[in-house]
């Protein structure tokens, strides 16, 4: 092996779930005997008519389809809640960090929670949801957020959380495109000691939602709202007035739990679906393998909500296990950046797991603000949401772990519903910035641009070549988009829409997106949606926009603007521009640079060349990097283009 590999240490590869071994028969058994293997692990789960059949899916047109354990029913709250209350209604569920560190945290057992969701389900259902309806879950950091997801799945209502950080305008459209009648949202949200007016978000979002006919309000801050009535209420009013058992509905494994919204390279975003059976399963099998989760310990995912990672490893994975899961309110790096420690101190928190952003902004705060708590309580570090450079890995690992805890870094995707690759820690030895080895079932190959399998070591586009549980089963009202988007580039298998290498080890190494898709701090953006933005502002004739390398994100948005006949450029109209793109997306979009281009480079019949202005924003500029501009309609524009570079 090469020089820079972590071990696995002795203790993990003695008392892990999985050891390599152990790794090595079930992948075995996972691919040669696939169906016996998955009815085997769905028997995790709590099912009121088990599954007789597995893997129904096929990624060919003529029969396209995903569908697993098509047979089962169950009720995915009852896994989560009720089937733990016999063996631990007294353990702790959910541990809330409140984002004022001075503030009281709270406690949830498996009994609170199981009563506050009956009664949240009897809310909904008062309120004339039923099974199959979209609910529309726009909500802080705050128990509640468990608890509306855990309500609907309990009455069989598909749940579609937006991102709190998300504008008027971007709710709005998630809210219209599932045609969703109500939203759950609070008062305000509290997140690094400012307050974000989620209700009033909503009130602006519902003049553009026809569809949207009721609110319920959570009070969170008791920040004053205006009420609308008929059809507004609040939820500690509403919940006062119902009981709290609630039978769960019973669910086939294929009726939807969820949507996400969530980027692609083209058009506005798109409503991934996933199902009840195959996603709980795929959320618990790997939260207890890849974390080695034991009863008992406790677990932090500082993701929000309103991402995959939330619903996966924050909500469903820990429940389903019985686990305790902590759920944080506020950002990692506020009062100060030490703040990530200690929570974890308070709380005697075993594994943790961050997204790299997280800790390169926690780093270069420097290692006193670290080394000034304890951590003695960590076990696992787990990193998510973009390749995590070496620097940053070994700082995680050294300073923070002190050395004695391995890394899992998970590679999976909104669509995947859970970890694809990574390394199980008492299995694999680690190589910094390697997501190392498949899960179970999961058959990944590279590809080159002609759809030729590449074997051995080599670099190559990421594909999928058959079904696991977790994979999404639809986009939201459009399953031909949802073909198109991932089966027909290469046909026969899934793409990622991500690049990977395999080393000569055959550990995975993710290079990043191969699409017009970024990775801003860990967050999918589309850079043809903030496009769309930027053209909405009278002033603007077009826009281009491309990643740039960022110390702290990872990648920021960099906007080739050009302007109006007319329009001036200026600073002033700059900063309009950044606010214009804030309000209408949110401030995970915000640019970070923007360039004003007289022209922007096109081929002859009219397409924008990416790959040039790609490597302007990188400031890669020579002659090499920039290529064949020949084929350009204006070979010219491209040195206006680099004599203006902002950076
Ligand atoms: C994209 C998916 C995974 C849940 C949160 C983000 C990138 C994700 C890794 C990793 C390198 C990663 C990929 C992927 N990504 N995890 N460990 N190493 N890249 O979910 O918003 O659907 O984004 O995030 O590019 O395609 P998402």
């Amino acid at each position: 092996m090469s020089q820079d590999v972590y071990p696995v240490p002795i203790e993990w590869a003695e008392k892990a779930r999985v050891d390599k071994a152990a790794y090595d028969a079930m992948v075995r058994a996972s691919l040669e005997d696939a169906d016996a293997f998955w009815l085997d692990q769905a028997r995790r789960l709590d099912w009121i008519t088990p599954p007789t059949k597995a893997n129904e899916s096929s990624f060919a047109e003529e029969d396209f389809a995903i569908r697993w354990f098509a047979d089962g029913e169950l009720n995915v709250s009852a896994n989560c809640l009720d089937r733990h209350l016999a063996t631990r209604a007294d353990q702790v569920a959910i541990i809330w960090e409140p984002d004022d560190p001075a503030a009281e945290p709270r406690r949830i057992t498996y009994a609170e929670l199981h009563a506050e969701v009956c009664r949240f389900a009897n809310v909904l259902t008062a309120q004339g949801v039923k099974k199959g309806d979209r609910v529309t879950v726009y909500l802080p950091m705050i128990p509640e957020a468990a608890v509306a997801l855990l309500a609907c799945a309990r009455i069989g209502a598909v749940h579609s959380v937006v991102f709190g950080g998300f504008s008027p305008e971007a709710l709005a459209g998630r809210i219209t495109d599932c045609d969703s009648r109500i939203v759950i949202t609070a008062d305000e949200g509290r997140r690094g000691g400012k307050t974000v007016p989620l209700k009033a978000n909503v009130d602006k979002a519902a003049a553009h939602t026809p569809c949207l006919k009721s609110v319920i309000v959570v009070k969170a801050t008791g920040g004053a709202v205006t009420m609308s009535e008929g059809r507004d209420i609040w939820y500690h009013e509403a919940a006062a007035s119902v009981p709290a058992t609630c039978d769960p509905t019973p669910m086939s494994a294929e009726d939807p739990l969820f949507l996400l919204y969530t980027s692609g390279s083209t058009g506005k975003p798109k409503g991934v679906l996933h199902t009840s059976g195959g996603y709980l399963l795929w959320a618990a099998m790997t939260f207890e393998t890849v974390f080695d989760y034991h009863q008992g310990q406790v677990y932090w995912c500082a993701a929000d909500i309103g991402w995959v990672t939330g619903h996966s490893y924050i909500v469903y994975g820990p429940l389903a296990n019985g686990g305790t899961s902590l759920m944080y309110e506020g950002v990692p790096n506020w009062p100060d950046a030490s703040r990530v420690w200690q929570v974890v101190d308070r709380h005697q928190v075993e594994i943790v797991y961050l997204a790299p952003t997280a800790l390169r902004s926690l780093m270069k705060e420097g290692d006193h603000l670290v080394t000034a708590t304890s951590r003695k309580s960590l076990k696992l570090l787990g990193t998510v949401g973009e390749p995590i450079n070496p620097e940053a890995w070994r700082w995680y690992h050294d300073v923070v772990g002190e050395g004695r805890c391995p890394i899992v870094d998970t590679w999976w995707q909104t669509e995947t519903g859970g970890h694809m690759i990574t390394p199980l820690p008492g299995a694999h030895a680690l190589k910094p910035g390697s997501a190392t080895a498949p899960f179970f079932g999961v058959e990944p190959y590279l590809l080159d641009p002609e759809g030729k399998r590449l074997e051995g070591k080599a670099e190559g586009n990421l594909v999928i070549a058959r079904s696991w549980p977790g994979q999404m089963r639809t986009v939201w009202g459009d399953h031909d988009r949802f073909f198109q988007t991932y089966f027909t580039t290469y046909p026969g298998y899934y793409t990622t829409g991500d690049g990977a290498r395999r080393d000569e080890d055959g550990y995975w190494w993710i290079t990043g997106r191969v699409d017009d898709v970024i990775n801003v701090s860990g967050h999918r953006m589309g850079t043809a949606e903030v496009e769309s933005a930027l053209v909405l502002h009278e002033d603007v004739a077009e826009a281009a926009v491309v990643g740039m390398p960022h110390d702290v994100k990872g990648q920021g948005i960099y906007a080739y603007v050009t302007l109006n006949a007319g329009v001036e450029p200026s600073d002033a109209l700059r900063k309009t521009l950044v606010q214009w793109v804030r309000q209408e997306i949110g401030p995970i979009a915000t640019p970070d640079a923007i360039q004003f281009a007289p022209g922007l480079p096109k081929t002859r019949s009219g397409k924008i060349m990416r790959r040039i202005l790609r490597k302007i924003a990188e400031g890669d500029t020579s002659a090499a990097a920039l290529g064949d501009t020949s084929t350009l309609a204006e070979p010219a524009v491209v040195e206006d283009l680099v004599a203006n570079r902002v950076g």
